[in-house]
């Protein structure tokens, strides 16, 4: 076997010129070439699995790497997808799932501990409460003599870039048949303010054509002018209000959000009402016949579970894409992405 190593760790959130990722920090470094990329990477893999020759030809792909999964904020299906897919590639994993269990308690630093996993495996899978910190990890890696990728399972309330990637992939296998995302309505509902998987999927929307993106929120949790000005420098279309049942009827796709109350202050609760912010068997007799679905998980009230029933619920397949998402990734991270595609076709699918 050839020797692998990772693309190089440029400039962190700025897409490369060669579409070669080392580390997955922010939204900004994925352009529609590497979107697309990724999208049939996840297909393909996938699809390579099915068969037990195929799974064993994935496990093999980097069986000499090691995955540290360190999420100090809870976390369900990101924390289960990427560990898993890991697995699918081979990868072994180690975690810590709580920084009370792990020498933060004695004082050392994010710094000096995320230097310390990088001494023993060859990529760090990090989620954390605080804004900004994948970030300030991946530039300590740049410091270092031996950098190792930092993957960005979730920052704060700022980015979760790789969950954007699997609504992406959802979106577009969603409408495979009727041209792709290109041109679509997408309806953004909830806590836009804190909820950092709507902010990764409106900021990526800079990469298709003639949409339109409408942000349904209550007042105190508007999506934040940053996204609303990077929307506007791209010349993408977004409109707000407060109204959903308005927008329903032409919407491709409602990405619904619970309310971020982790996030409230735990001195001074606030009741809010968020009954106009919902999706129930009501609102999806709005919703066209071909309109889907979408909510990152997990749920609030803000979703009836009588709503799984229906054929437009795309959010158990989004669950689902997320694992394959990042088992497409990680082949980008590990530079490995042409020797998956040697297998792929040796393999004779398609
Ligand atoms: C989201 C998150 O953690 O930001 N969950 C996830 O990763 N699927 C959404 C949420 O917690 O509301």
């Amino acid at each position: 076997m050839t020797e692998l190593s990772p693309a190089s760790p440029d400039r962190i959130d700025a897409p490369a010129e060669d579409q070669s990722l080392f580390h997955i920090i922010s939204p900004s470094q994925f352009t529609r070439p590497l979107l697309d990329e990724v999208c049939l990477l996840a297909t393909e893999a996938r699809t390579l699995a099915k068969s037990r020759h195929g799974a064993r030809a994935l496990q093999m792909l980097l069986a000499d790497k090691r995955a540290m999964l360190y999420f100090s904020q809870p976390s369900t299906r990101t924390f289960l997808s990427f560990n898993n897919a890991c697995h699918v590639l081979g990868i072994r994993t180690s975690e810590i799932r709580n920084a009370s269990t792990s020498s933060e308690v004695k004082g050392e630093t994010v710094e000096d501990s995320i230097r310390t996993f990088s001494s023993y495996v060859d990529v760090i899978i990090m989620r954390s409460w605080e804004q900004g910190l994948a970030m300030r990890a991946a530039e300590h890696m740049n410091r270092i003599p031996r950098p190792v990728p930092i993957v960005n399972a979730g920052s704060g309330k700022d980015h979760h870039p790789t969950q954007a990637l699997l609504d992406i992939y959802t979106l577009d296998r969603s409408f495979s048949q009727r041209g792709g995302i290109d041109g679509k309505t997408i309806v953004l509902v909830g806590d836009l303010a804190r909820g950092r998987t709507a902010r990764s999927l409106a900021y990526l929307m800079k990469n298709y054509s003639d949409v339109h993106i409408v942000f349904v929120a209550p007042e105190e949790f508007a999506m934040a002018d940053d996204i609303k000005q990077h929307l506007d420098a791209h010349d993408i279309r977004w409109s707000e209000t407060r109204n959903l049942n308005d927008v329903l009827p032409s919407a491709d796709a409602v990405y619904i959000t619970r309310i971020q109350t982790e996030y409230d202050d735990a001195d001074a609760p606030v009741q809010h009402d968020y009954s106009g912010y919902q999706i129930g068997l009501a609102e999806m007799k709005l919703l066209s016949e071909n309109g889907i679905v979408m909510h990152p998980l997990p749920r609030g009230p803000e979703l009836a579970t009588e709503v799984d029933d229906d054929p437009r619920a795309m959010y158990w397949r989004q669950e689902r894409n997320g694992m394959w998402m990042r088992v497409a990734a990680l082949l980008k991270v590990f530079d490995v992405a042409d020797q998956f595609r040697s297998i792929y076709a040796d393999h004779n699918i398609g």
